[in-house]
């Protein structure tokens, strides 16, 4: 959507011109999956795909919004804001300024208009970008001031007060922090974080959607959480240093074994493993060194989120075996929450072509399923349009 589509199309619903115009990115994840609500790490990269916002205070005391890609409207009372049965869209901006005055804002009625081109259910974090943008609209037009940590764990809140999903910071991170040409780590603990350049002409991202999302992504979410929070509760019996599993090692696990039953213990010794992965993936990225090495890394990734995590699913670990035949393919892995979405590709940038066709054919040949594919650019976060792009 053009900025002057989207202006033109705030006028239709709201009669006057909008005050803000802004865009909200998606997110990958290179590596650093589950780790975030486990106090963990994260490398996650703001995308060029987005969602764009016009918007208003319209001087009443009504938010209405308009969501222009499946021309529907939503309009209520700022007084009477609460979450919205059967996963409505609005939820997630209606959860933001519900934090907003949990805050301490005094927040007025407004005019928001949006519309992007993240596909959602693709594990690109389409929700985050919506949730970060409103809130972003919001300090800016009510002169807050929070900063974009604040502006990314009242995000972060509303997802799960309103959206009912207990995720964890990264996605809401990423799109508020994103930089171009850059992936950025997290650490969910001590909320540092630090960019990496990553260069694009070496080799591309690359998102193959499996176009799947299966019903049980959200339960299936919330149990892995609980899950931890099990693992952690025996483990710190035994060690009371370990407050999350950021701090238990695979010799804690290996002991505890017996209390932790085998379902738990997978889960704890994957996510141990794969805050190890972020560390090692990020010394590399530091001293530039090869590709194949991060790429394994990836492979790796993918294979305890399949069978330790066991977040994955038949499409996404299809279209992990498909890539290690494909030309150009340095690794490989599911991203995101799991159940459906997206593969994340590291492909060598002069072999993009043929990888994507190797890729689809053998999508199609081997579940008759077609497949979406983008190659992505890294991004900057959340920010004003300032010019008519
Ligand atoms: C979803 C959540 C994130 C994170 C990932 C898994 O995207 O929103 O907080 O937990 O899953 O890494």
């Amino acid at each position: 959507m053009t900025i002057p589509t989207l202006k033109a199309d705030f006028e239709r619903h709201f009669g006057v011109p909008p005050d803000l115009l802004l865009r909200a990115p998606g997110r990958i994840n290179l590596i650093g999956e589950h780790t975030d609500y486990n106090d963990g790490l994260v490398l996650p990269a703001a995308i060029d795909k987005e969602i764009r916002f016009a918007m208003r205070l319209n001087g009443t005391d009504q938010i209405r919004l308009a969501a222009l890609d499946f021309d529907a409207t939503y309009e209520v009372a700022v007084a009477a804001i609460a979450p919205i049965p059967d996963g409505h869209w609005a939820n997630y901006q209606l959860g933001v300024v519900a934090g907003l005055l949990r805050h301490g804002a005094v927040v007025p009625g407004f005019d928001c208009a949006f519309g992007g081109d993240i596909p959602t259910g693709a594990g690109m974090s389409s929700s985050a970008a919506l949730e970060c943008g409103v809130a972003w609209g919001l300090n800016e037009l009510l002169h807050l001031g929070l900063d974009n940590m604040t502006l990314a764990h009242l995000a972060q809140k509303a997802e799960h007060e309103y959206a009912k999903v207990m995720c964890g910071l990264m996605d809401q991170f990423a799109s508020l922090f994103g930089r171009a040409g850059h992936v950025v780590e997290l650490d969910c603990r001590s909320l540092e974080y630090a960019y990496f350049p990553f260069d694009t002409a070496a080799c591309r991202l690359v998102l193959c959607n499996s176009g799947v999302k299966h019903a049980l992504a959200d339960s299936e979410y919330n149990t892995r959480r609980q899950e931890c929070a099990r693992g952690v509760e025996i483990l710190q019996a035994k060690n009371p240093k370990i407050k999350a599993l950021r701090d238990a090692t695979l010799p804690d696990i290996e002991a505890a074994q017996a209390e932790l039953g085998e379902v738990v213990a997978k889960r704890c010794r994957y996510v141990v493993e794969e805050n190890q992965r972020v560390r090692d993936l990020t010394a590399h990225l530091a001293k530039n060194q090869s590709l194949a090495e991060v790429g394994a890394l990836l492979y790796a990734s993918h294979a305890g989120l399949r069978d330790d995590y066991q977040v994955s699913c038949p499409e996404l670990d299809t279209l992990v075996e498909l890539s290690r035949q494909a030309p150009g393919c340095y690794g490989a892995r599911m991203m995101g929450g799991g159940f459906g979405g997206c593969t994340l590709n590291l492909v060598a940038t002069d072999k993009v072509k043929v990888f994507l066709a190797h890729m689809k054919q053998g999508y199609h040949d081997q579940l008759g399923l077609k497949l979406d594919t983008y190659v992505t650019t890294l991004a900057d976060g959340v920010g004003e349009f300032l010019n008519e792009e």
